[in-house]
């Protein structure tokens, strides 16, 4: 079961990035291989029309993509900005999916979110359901949103709230679980 990670964050002191790293290290002690990646790899312009019509889709997408395809499924720490998805995810999922087969389709993913505010940035990632599940993405229904996250984290990276971690590492267990009984081979690396 190989799980495809990113966090939707171009900061270099981001806390989703750190809330990621977390996850991805319970994905993996629940059995996952995890390819993490950094989101400025897949650096795109705005979602332009004529741009696609005369070049096809960006390197940047078509990167996302292959990443998606390689995987049988993904996890995506994501901020909030004014209540809903970033600007910057949303541009690469639009890019992404210009192309068929949607790639991630019918593959299991989970969805985190960490912000300063008392909601973590939850409600942004309802916003993300919408695209992902609208091409066909199979999202868990549990989301991981971190509140207060500015003050979250010790100085080696972890949880300073124990219920919390031990919250994160059930869900993230409870995901890979559930992903590894749904998801279909991923197509062959070279
Ligand atoms: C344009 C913009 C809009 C934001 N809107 C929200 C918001 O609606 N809710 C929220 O909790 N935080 C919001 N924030 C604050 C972010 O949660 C905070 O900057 C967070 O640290 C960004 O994630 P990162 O640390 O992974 O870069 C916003 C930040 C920016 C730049």
């Amino acid at each position: 079961m190989r799980l495809f990670a990113f966090a939707a964050a171009l900061r270099r002191d981001s806390l989703n990035r750190k809330l990621l790293r977390l996850a991805t290290q319970a994905a993996e002690r629940a059995g996952a291989v995890l390819d993490l990646a950094d989101f400025h790899e897949f650096d795109m312009p705005l979602y332009d029309g004529d741009v696609e019509a005369a070049s096809g889709l960006p390197p940047g997408a078509k990167k996302l993509r292959e990443r998606f395809l390689a995987n049988d499924g993904f996890m995506i720490a994501s901020p909030e900005y004014n209540f809903s998805i970033p600007g910057t995810l949303k541009n690469a999922i639009d890019w992404a999916t210009r192309q068929q087969p949607y790639a991630w389709k019918g593959k299991p993913g989970m969805l985190l979110s960490a912000s300063p505010s008392p909601v973590g940035g939850n409600r942004g990632l309802w916003a993300i359901r919408m695209p992902l599940e609208a091409t066909s993405a199979c999202l868990h229904p549990d989301m991981f949103s971190l509140p207060a996250a500015h003050e979250a984290f010790d100085e080696t990276g972890g949880l300073k709230n124990a219920k919390l971690a031990a919250r994160l590492d059930k869900m993230v267990a409870a995901f890979v679980g559930v992903a590894r009984a749904i998801a279909t081979p991923s197509t062959p690396r070279a």
